[in-house]
């Protein structure tokens, strides 16, 4: 059996995503730039994707910026919001355990003479809203905080952390990439100013996000050239990929209820399956403020390479937020925020689900760690 429980790094495009691209490429090829009737097809295309999503998070269609994925979303909110603003300010506030497309970002713009906080996390993942009000000075400019996290599946307050700045010169920017499609985004009623998302989190596919911008949120642009997105980000439109993101977007939040049950479902399973072998574990976080498709787990008995490594052979495909740098394992830096250098941030795994996983591809994947657990106590005896 393979079973794949990776959906966090990324999903397959849905077919009906996939059908709705392939009849771009071949019919709609056009440049949306071009003035004759093959560009205005594809230009409406776009303006018609671009309509979907703006609905989908309660956003005008101009407040959405294509872009070639949340890496690129979240480098041009950070470093647009700190460099238009930073006649108000040079300080920023983010968490510790921000994606790396949001850290290194922070990293790069304290050398470049920036002062940046990084809030730190509880055992669960999640910030205190206190650590923000010390954190903000009159010269903040930017905060960013991401709605759920990749590795552990904490649930930050976005909402209470928008009313906190109400009366504050900083802009929020959250990564929302791994809680679209999983939690209801309006960006209206959250008070959002800059949002991210990528589409291949939602079963759209790859090489492409996007950015929601308050309307009068003043950043400032990377990309110079043509005049494509009001002149925001230059560069010809991938028309397919904008309109597979707002098909998977549309599909996502429409059946989000049905999938976050059966998730959910499908996490009580895996843990009662472990339960059921006697496999001693931990959860890395609060179930029940969580999104429903991420479960980190510690497994006292292994190092997460080895754990990996021998679940890869027997077809079961996870990850941990570890980084495997010149053969040693780096902790993962979300696991090292919640629990310092304790033994666990090198033994834990990440499991992400979908809603189209079978009972017994859990019951596969417990039956392989009981293996692992098993053969590592006949070792250690
Ligand atoms: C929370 C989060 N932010 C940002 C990204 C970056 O997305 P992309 O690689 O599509 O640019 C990811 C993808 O792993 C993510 O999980």
């Amino acid at each position: 059996m393979e079973v794949y429980a990776d959906y966090a790094a990324t999903t397959p495009v849905a077919p009906e995503v996939r059908d709705v691209m392939m009849d771009i490429y071949s019919e709609q090829f056009g440049n949306p730039s071009s003035i004759h009737r093959t560009g205005r097809a594809a230009r409406q295309v776009v303006d018609e994707a671009r309509r979907q999503i703006a609905k989908v998070i309660n956003a005008s269609p101009k407040d959405i910026l294509f872009t070639s994925g949340a890496t690129e979303s979240n480098n041009t909110a950070i470093k647009g919001a700190a460099y238009k603003r930073q006649h108000l300010g040079r300080h920023l506030i983010t968490t510790q355990i921000e994606h790396h497309s949001v850290l290194h970002v922070f990293e790069y713009l304290e050398k470049q003479g920036f002062e940046v906080t990084y809030l730190a996390v509880n055992r669960y993942g999640e910030i205190d809203l206190n650590d923000l009000e010390q954190a903000l000075r009159p010269d903040t400019t930017l905060v960013s905080i991401m709605f759920g996290n990749n590795e552990v599946g904490a649930i930050q307050q976005i909402g209470d952390i928008a009313v906190l700045l109400i009366d504050h010169q900083a802009l929020l920017h959250t990564d929302a990439v791994q809680a679209a499609g999983h939690m209801p985004i309006d960006v209206k009623e959250l008070n959002i100013d800059l949002l991210s998302l990528t589409a291949h989190k939602f079963y759209g596919p790859k090489g492409i996000g996007l950015l929601y911008i308050k309307p009068g949120t003043d950043i400032e642009f990377q990309q110079l050239g043509g005049s494509q997105e009001t002149k925001r980000r230059a560069g010809t439109e991938n028309v397919p990929l904008i309109k597979g993101m707002a098909t998977a977007l549309t599909l996502a939040t429409d059946q989000m209820d049905a999938r976050n049950v059966r998730l959910m479902q499908l996490k009580e399973h895996f843990l009662n399956a472990l339960q059921d072998r006697s496999i001693p574990f931990e959860m890395n976080g609060n179930q029940n403020m969580q999104l429903p498709h991420i479960m980190n787990l510690y497994f006292p008995f292994s190092d997460v390479e080895i754990i990996l490594t021998l679940l890869d052979m027997a077809g079961v495909y996870v990850s941990s937020g570890s980084a495997c740098t010149a053969g040693s394992i780096e902790p993962s830096h979300v696991l090292t925020a919640m629990f310092g250098t304790d033994a666990r941030t090198k033994q834990s795994i990440r499991f992400s689900f979908s809603s189209h996983m079978a009972e017994e591809q859990i019951d596969y994947i417990a039956d392989q760690l009981l293996k692992i657990y098993e053969m590592n106590k006949e070792r250690s005896e």
